[in-house]
């Protein structure tokens, strides 16, 4: 069994990332179990704090659930032709203390996705990860790629996937990662 945690970039109730994690799940591809993390109660990073107290709880919870996963899936958002200010600030939390950054990131196979209202689906914002992960130590899966462009089209009013030819892609990339990652740790 491959176990792949998802991490949704967006906090919004009817985010259409979330909404696309949640169509991955709901897909359940063979062998392969997927969690959902999101990023409700995690601060925004300061320097004094962590200092103070350490990690915040909610910032050590989802790096517990990365060390146990064999893989993390990024659903991203894209905002202004980048990263998301709270997915960021969240994985530069999940970067403390340095000397975890092997251990939380270290040749771990990451993939990205990502869906937006706009005509070319994250293609910046995934762009955007590429150094943040390369930074990171982070293994990237290219072998497959989904940007859900027109997300109010592809979406329907309860964030199911309307569009089927969206629905076989990301079937397709999550078959491709999930082989990818049982392929590297034979
Ligand atoms: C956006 N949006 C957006 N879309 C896009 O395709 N390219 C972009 O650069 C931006 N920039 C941007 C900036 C800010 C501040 C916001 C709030 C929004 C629109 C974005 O794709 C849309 O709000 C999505 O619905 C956000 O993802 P969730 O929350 O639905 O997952």
């Amino acid at each position: 069994m491959t176990k792949i945690l998802g991490i949704s970039g967006s906090l919004r109730a009817h985010s259409y990332n979330t909404a696309l994690l949640r169509a991955a799940q709901a897909l359940a591809v063979p062998d392969v179990t997927l969690d959902a993390a999101t990023l409700h109660g995690i601060p925004l990073y300061d320097g004094d704090v962590e200092q103070r107290e350490g990690l915040p709880a909610a910032v050590t919870e989802l790096k517990q659930r990365i060390v146990e996963s064999d893989g993390v899936l990024l659903v991203t958002p894209e905002y202004n032709s980048g990263i998301p200010g709270v997915f960021k600030n969240a994985i530069d939390w999940l970067s403390r203390p340095s000397a975890d950054i092997a251990r939380v990131f270290g040749d771990r196979p990451f993939a990205l996705v990502g869906a937006s209202q706009g005509g070319f689906g994250t293609i910046l914002s995934q762009n955007a990860w590429l150094s943040v992960l390369r930074k990171l130590g982070a293994r990237h899966w290219s072998g497959g790629t989904l940007m859900v462009s027109r997300a109010t089209q592809v979406f329907d009013e309860n964030g199911a996937i309307r569009d089927e030819a969206i629905s076989r892609q990301l079937g397709d990339f999550l078959r491709g990662y999930a082989a990818w990652i049982d392929g590297a740790r034979r």
